[in-house]
């Protein structure tokens, strides 16, 4: 009985590993060819960011960033995709946390969102400026106020 016991929750084990392997292959698959091509391109571009002149505080996220975001695909996806704005971060982060598996408690996910909105007012300035100038008044000045909280956390500490 005790054997059998032990035995039913490996296989329970097993079974769930396999579903939760399934579910990410499946997430993959179901892309569109467009939204594949477009990520495959992200995936061959640089897989680490030089934040050596980034603060303390936002160097110490980047370690959080590197680990929590390249379990499931190469960092370089999120290194070199095109979103720039901290609500694209913070819906997307939010996207991913929810994900199976991703081990990415709110926490992490505030620390990744605040790593990646500073990285990107610095290292995709034009992009940041780009998409900033396509937006309302109200929301590029919603947009320019989260972008300025993050700076006044972590600038000079
Ligand atoms: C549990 C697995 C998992 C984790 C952890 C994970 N991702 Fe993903 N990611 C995926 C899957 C699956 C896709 C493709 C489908 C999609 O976009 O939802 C993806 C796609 C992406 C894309 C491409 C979006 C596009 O369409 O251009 C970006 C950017 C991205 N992830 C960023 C991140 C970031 C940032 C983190 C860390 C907060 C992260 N990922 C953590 C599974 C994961």
């Amino acid at each position: 009985m005790r054997m059998n016991n032990k035995l039913g929750v490996f296989l329970l084990g097993l079974t769930a590993l396999a579903l939760l392997g399934a579910g990410m292959a499946r997430a993959e698959d179901q892309l569109d060819a467009e939204t594949k091509a477009r990520i495959d391109k992200y995936e061959q571009g640089p897989a680490t960011i030089d934040v050596s002149k980034y603060p303390q505080g936002i160097q110490d996220n980047y370690g959080t960033f590197s680990q929590k975001c390249a379990q499931c695909h190469k960092l370089s996806r999120p290194v070199n995709c095109d979103y720039a704005l901290p609500d694209e971060w913070s819906r997307y982060v939010k996207r991913m946390m929810h994900k199976p598996g991703s081990g990415i408690d709110s926490a992490d996910g505030k620390k990744i969102y605040e790593f990646l909105t500073y990285d990107s007012s610095v290292r995709k300035k034009a992009m940041l400026d780009d998409k900033l100038a396509k937006l309302s008044a109200d929301d590029k000045a919603a947009a320019v106020a989260k972008i300025k909280e993050v700076h006044d956390k972590y600038d000079n500490k």
